[in-house]
């Protein structure tokens, strides 16, 4: 049987994302309620960070641990992977020894070579141009406070990077559309984007890009990578803030997503991120709940 992989957001169907927000949704009730629930007793899960992390780390090793299994952490830093070891000699030599694997990394390709080489499930733990978790967690997120996300209008206002391009995907796969606004010389790039991707329109004004959104989200303007181009950034931005005038042109109940961490003063405003309409600490706890549904499927398969 084919190992599956999780490299990006649409390496699974409708279907799945169903069966796992079903899991998620269980597993999240057996948590909240300390009742034990150990599927993958006895199973190890190694995380690669060649980036740095907070939550990703985090939610990865508890979930791990509350399965019942084990969690290594290896770095670029102290693993011969900062010395020029083959992404490929690694992939074969790591899954050896263990049942999962997550990698946060650079460019998408080293974890498609990674996963080619490997014998056991690869999750992308962030890349350059993907972050499939973290948009996962906040559809499910999404889901929980207001049910379906299908038909809905999500609004981008910020850089196009790993999270915008796996909310592309996101939108293809769940039917909902998204209202995209990048400053300029910081656009889409379309090979990023399925060429039949018709669910986004691309908007100069910010403002305008949130007008009846159901949910309005944004990230950092300089991900992680791209430090040097931070004084470019900061300029080019200016006027890309998510804050209370932005949202107000949104749907009256709409909520304020991002994944973290966040700049208040520069993405996003204190009032809108610390306001009412923000749900920024449950969609990080959710990492944990659907991170656990996501290692029980890869390792175990459907239940
Ligand atoms: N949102 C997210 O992935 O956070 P970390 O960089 O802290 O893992
Ligand atoms: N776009 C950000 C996300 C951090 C979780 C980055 O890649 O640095």
């Amino acid at each position: 049987m084919a190992i599956k992989h999780y490299l990006q957001f649409a390496d699974f169907t409708l279907d799945e994302y169903a069966y796992l927000i079903e899991r998620a949704t269980l597993i999240k009730r057996k948590f909240k309620n300390y009742e034990p629930y150990h599927p993958l007793l006895d199973r190890t899960l190694v995380m690669v960070f060649e980036k740095n992390s907070t939550r990703t780390r985090l939610s990865f090793e508890a979930g791990m641990h509350q399965l019942g299994g084990a969690a290594i952490y290896l770095n670029t830093r102290d693993s011969q992977l900062g010395r020029g070891e083959p992404v490929e000699d690694a992939a074969q030599v790591m899954s050896r020894m263990c049942d999962i694997i997550m990698i946060r990394t650079f460019g998408q390709e080293i974890i498609e070579r990674f996963a080619a080489n490997s014998r056991v499930p690869v999750v992308n733990g962030l890349t350059n141009e993907h972050h499939p978790c973290q948009v996962f967690a906040d559809v499910f997120t999404y889901i929980e406070h207001r049910g379906s996300i299908a038909g809905k209008t999500v609004a981008w206002v910020g850089d196009a990077n790993n999270m915008l391009y796996s909310w592309l995907q996101a939108a293809e796969v769940f039917g909902f559309h998204m209202h995209v606004s990048t400053p300029m010389g910081y656009d889409i790039n379309p090979a990023l984007v399925s060429r039949d991707n018709l669910r986004y329109t691309v908007f100069a004004d910010p403002a305008a890009a949130c007008a009846g959104a159901h949910l309005v989200t944004t990230d950092v303007w300089t991900s992680m990578g791209y430090e040097q181009e931070n004084a470019a950034r900061l300029k080019a931005f200016d006027g890309w803030i998510v804050d209370a005038a932005k949202m107000q042109r949104a749907q009256p109940d709409a909520l304020f997503m991002h994944c973290l961490p966040a700049h208040r003063g520069e993405e996003v405003s204190a009032e809108v991120i610390d306001g009412p309409q923000s749900v920024v600490w449950e969609e990080a706890e959710n990492r944990l709940h659907v991170q656990k549904a996501l290692l029980e499927y890869l390792v175990l398969g459907k239940l």
